[in-house]
C-alpha cells in the first residue's frame, strides 16, 4: 500500500535511478556464464564445513552443508542479482565492497556491471571462499579481489589500503549489532560511499530494527525500501526522503 512506482517519485535523482536501474527488468538479461556456474553449484552434492561467523543462515544447520543447499538458500536469486547489476551499472563506482561473498554469484554480477571497478569481496568461511575463487577463475574476471576472514577483522586492515568504496553491499552477519557496526564504519568514514545496500532487511526483528534506525539517521538523505534490500544514499544535495519501491 505504501509503495510507489515512477508516478509517485518527485526527486530527479531518484526518478533517473528508478527508471534506468530499478524498474527496467524487461529486456534485461541474466549473465549466461554466471548462471551456468550457479547451476553447477545447485547440482553439487559436495559438502563444506559450517563455520560460525555471526548470524548464519537459519536454513543451514549441522556441521556441514551441501554446496547445492548454499546455492539455493544463501545466494541472491537471479532477479535480485540482476537488480544489483543494474544499480551498479547506473552508479559506475570506482570501487565496490561486498561483505559476504558466498559462492561469488552476486560478486560476478557486480564485476560484469563494472568491468573497470575494483570489486573487493570478503568471505569468512574459507571452504566457501575457495569455491568462489574457483568460480572467479572460471569466469575470467580480473577485477575481483577476494579476501578471507571475519568482516570485523578484515575491514580495519583492508579499508586503509583500498580506494574508498563508492558502493557497499552488506550481505552477511545479519544481526542488529553487526549491521549498525558495519554501517558506522562506512557512514563515519571521511569519504562516505555514494550508497550502502543492505540485504535481508526483514530477515529478523533485529535486522528490521537496524534498518529503521539507519534510514532515520540525519546523514542519510535518501533511503529506498525494496523489501529484500534497503539502500541508503548520503548525497547532501537531496532532501531527506524514504520510499517503499516496488520493482
Ligand atoms: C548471504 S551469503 C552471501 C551471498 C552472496 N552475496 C550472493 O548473493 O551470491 C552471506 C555470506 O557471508 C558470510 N559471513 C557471514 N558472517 C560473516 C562474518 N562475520 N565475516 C565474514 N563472512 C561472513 C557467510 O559465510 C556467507 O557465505
Amino acid at each position: 500500500m505504501k509503495s510507489v512506482n515512477a508516478h509517485g517519485i518527485h526527486s530527479p535523482f531518484l526518478y533517473d535511478l528508478y527508471t534506468r536501474a530499478i524498474a527496467p527488468s524487461r529486456g534485461d538479461h541474466s549473465l549466461k556464464a554466471v548462471e551456468e556456474l550457479r547451476s553447477e553449484m545447485l547440482h553439487s552434492r559436495a559438502r563444506v564445513p559450517n563455520i560460525d561467523l555471526g548470524a548464519g543462515s537459519r536454513k543451514n544447520n549441522g556441521s556441514e552443508t551441501e554446496v547445492r543447499r548454499i546455492a539455493s538458500v544463501s545466494v541472491k536469486p537471479v532477479r535480485e542479482a540482476r537488480l544489483l547489476h543494474r544499480i551498479a551499472a547506473w552508479l559506475k563506482p570506482r570501487c565496490i565492497l561486498e561483505l559476504g561473498t558466498s559462492l561469488g554469484i552476486s560478486t560476478l554480477y557486480l564485476a560484469d556491471a563494472c568491468p573497470h571497478a575494483e570489486i573487493h569481496t570478503i568471505e569468512g568461511n574459507p571452504y566457501i571462499r575457495n569455491l568462489a575463487v574457483q568460480n572467479f577463475e572460471k569466469s575470467g574476471f580480473v577485477n575481483i579481489l577476494s579476501h578471507e576472514g571475519n568482516f570485523d577483522e578484515v575491514l580495519p586492515v583492508l579499508l586503509p589500503k583500498v580506494p574508498p568504496p563508492d558502493m557497499v553491499f552488506i550481505d552477511g552477519n545479519h544481526t542488529y549489532e553487526a549491521t549498525l557496526r558495519y554501517y558506522g564504519m562506512f557512514a563515519g568514514a571521511p569519504q562516505k560511499p555514494v550508497c550502502i545496500i543492505f540485504d535481508d532487511i526483514y530477515w529478523s526483528e533485529g535486522m528490521q530494527k537496524a534498518w529503521q534506525e539507519i534510514y532515520a539517521r540525519p546523514e542519510v538523505t535518501l533511503s529506498l525500501d525494496l523489501f529484500h534490500m534497503g539502500i541508503v544514499f548520503f548525497n547532501p544535495d537531496l532532501t531527506k526522503e524514504h520510499y517503499y519501491i516496488r520493482y
